[in-house]
């Protein structure tokens, strides 16, 4: 199929490269030429596991251009591109909207008898799709005749919604062997063309990627819904991913204050398969684009049809508490903040990417630095820091250097062979705050440090 796709941030990009990958006659259009400049000589704008090399294998199929008449003849136009928070609290739809308005403009030119599949990939709010529709036919009954509802003349598109629910660090592997679709569709025609589209990936008959270890092998499920339902969905998964999260830790607080333990705590629970393991790891919270914002989001669409909302409410609560429960055991075991040196291991809001969005390790580095502390970090791939006062480090033995104590911030699997012995012999004094229960505390121990973890 010729598919389009407009904007080429993690979505964007991973789709992209991935329905080219699948043999899709693929276009990324981007509005930043210097982005789309770095695409064609095969340089990706953020880091992420595995889409370098999926990008060179799908090279055939894929071109990148800043033009938007390259989405003219495509059977399947997908939108993806940023829907962050407003600043009086909704969604940031202005991004849409001028992909939209730049659809519009080249639209009317298709000579395609077959009416353009706009998917919507974006999280936004449930009816931005039909509004969405309407703009689309507002800007070409100001070009040319009306379009998408005359009768005269065939309509030119159809909107339907395709929420995504990739990862970032796992973007390719979500995308691929997706746990399930989503399509929310006006007509059964639009849904023929979106099968037409995820074939491959809902037939997992795309060629192998290079390692198979840890793939999925069940196929993906399928779920065929009205629009808004879809974007409602999209909204419900992550709301409930969040809640899980502050659920377990709020049992960490309670864990920690008994002398329990988190850990065995959340393999308890998490083995009952109603519950499931995942999204159950205690730590400082999360972080990222993605769930913060969409709680906000939820929360205003339910203010707007006057729906209390307390249990999402308490969700963001809990995962602001989180962050501060590090500078609380800093404060334990440091008494005197002031004067004293942090380290931190980790910067970006997880492992697998350089994303700082949202990132625990930014209100934690600025909370300390406010109380007085010096404060550097290092991170296999964050490259800057956006906060003045934190300073990057080339190693996490640079960072241990000196320090009074390191705040283990993002889980990166290098963190797990460090000789601690060694790091610790660096060091003035040696706290230890696993801010992820990621390593063993008898082996911090051993290595002569005062281990703290959360929830333990
Ligand atoms: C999230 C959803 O997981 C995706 O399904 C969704 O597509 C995406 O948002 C989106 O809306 O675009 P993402 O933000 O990439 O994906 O990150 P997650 O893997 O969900 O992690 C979110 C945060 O939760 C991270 O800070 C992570 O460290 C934290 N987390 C995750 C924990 O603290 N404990 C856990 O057990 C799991």
């Amino acid at each position: 199929m010729r598919v389009a796709v407009i904007g080429s941030g993690h979505v964007g990009l991973t789709t992209g490269v991935c329905l080219a990958f699948c043999d899709h006659d693929t276009t990324v259009i981007d509005v930043d030429q210097s982005r789309i400049e770095r695409l064609k000589g095969g340089q990706l704008p953020f880091f992420e596991a595995e889409l370098g090399e999926l990008l060179e294998r799908a090279r055939p199929c894929i071109h990148f251009t800043t033009d938007f008449a390259a989405a003219t003849e495509a059977d399947v136009c997908l939108i993806a591109v940023p829907s962050p928070t407003a600043s009086g609290g909704g969604v940031d739809l202005s991004f849409l909207r001028s992909a939209i308005d730049s659809l519009g403009r080249v639209l009317a030119d298709r000579r395609s008898t077959q009416p353009m599949l706009i998917v919507n990939k974006c999280t936004v709010p449930v009816g931005t799709a039909a509004m969405a529709s309407e703009w689309l036919r507002t800007c070409l009954t100001v070009s040319a005749e009306p379009q998408g509802t005359s009768t005269a003349s065939p309509p030119l598109f159809t909107i339907s919604s395709a929420p995504e629910f990739l990862r970032e660090g796992l973007a390719v592997r979500d995308t691929l062997y997706p746990d399930r679709l989503v399509f929310g569709v006006n007509s059964g025609r639009d849904e023929e063309v979106l099968r037409e589209l995820y074939r491959p990936i809902l037939e997992g008959s795309f060629p192998p990627l290079g390692s198979s270890s840890g793939l999925p092998t069940a196929v993906p499920g399928l779920v065929v819904t009205s629009v808004a339902t879809a974007e409602l969905i999209k909204y419900a998964a992550n709301t409930f991913l969040a809640t899980k999260l502050s659920f377990i830790n709020e049992i960490a607080s309670l864990s920690s204050a008994l002398g329990t333990d988190i850990q065995s705590i959340a393999e308890g629970i998490g083995l009952d398969h109603r519950i499931g393991r995942d999204f159950l790891s205690a730590g400082i919270g999360w972080g990222g684009s993605c769930l913060g914002k969409d709680i906000l989001a939820l929360v205003e669409t339910a203010r707007e049809y006057g729906l209390p909302t307390p249990l999402l409410q308490s969700t963001m609560e809990v995962n602001e508490g989180q962050r501060g429960i590090v500078v609380r055991l800093l404060q334990e075991e440091l008494r005197i903040l002031k004067g004293s040196r942090i380290g931190l291991l980790g910067l970006a809001f997880k492992p697998g990417t350089d994303d700082l969005r949202d990132a625990p390790s930014l209100e934690i580095a600025g909370r300390l630095l406010s109380l007085g502390a010096t404060v550097c970090g290092y991170d296999p791939v964050v490259q800057a820091v956006p906060l003045q006062g934190l300073e990057l480090r080339p190693s996490a033995a640079a960072v241990a250097a000196g320090a009074d104590a390191l705040v283990l911030v993002t889980e990166w699997d290098e963190f797990r062979s460090i000789s601690w012995q060694d790091l610790a012999a660096t060091m003035r004094r040696h706290i230890f705050i696993d801010g992820r229960n990621m390593l063993q505390p008898s082996v911090l121990r051993a290595a002569g440090f005062c281990y703290r973890g959360i929830g333990g």
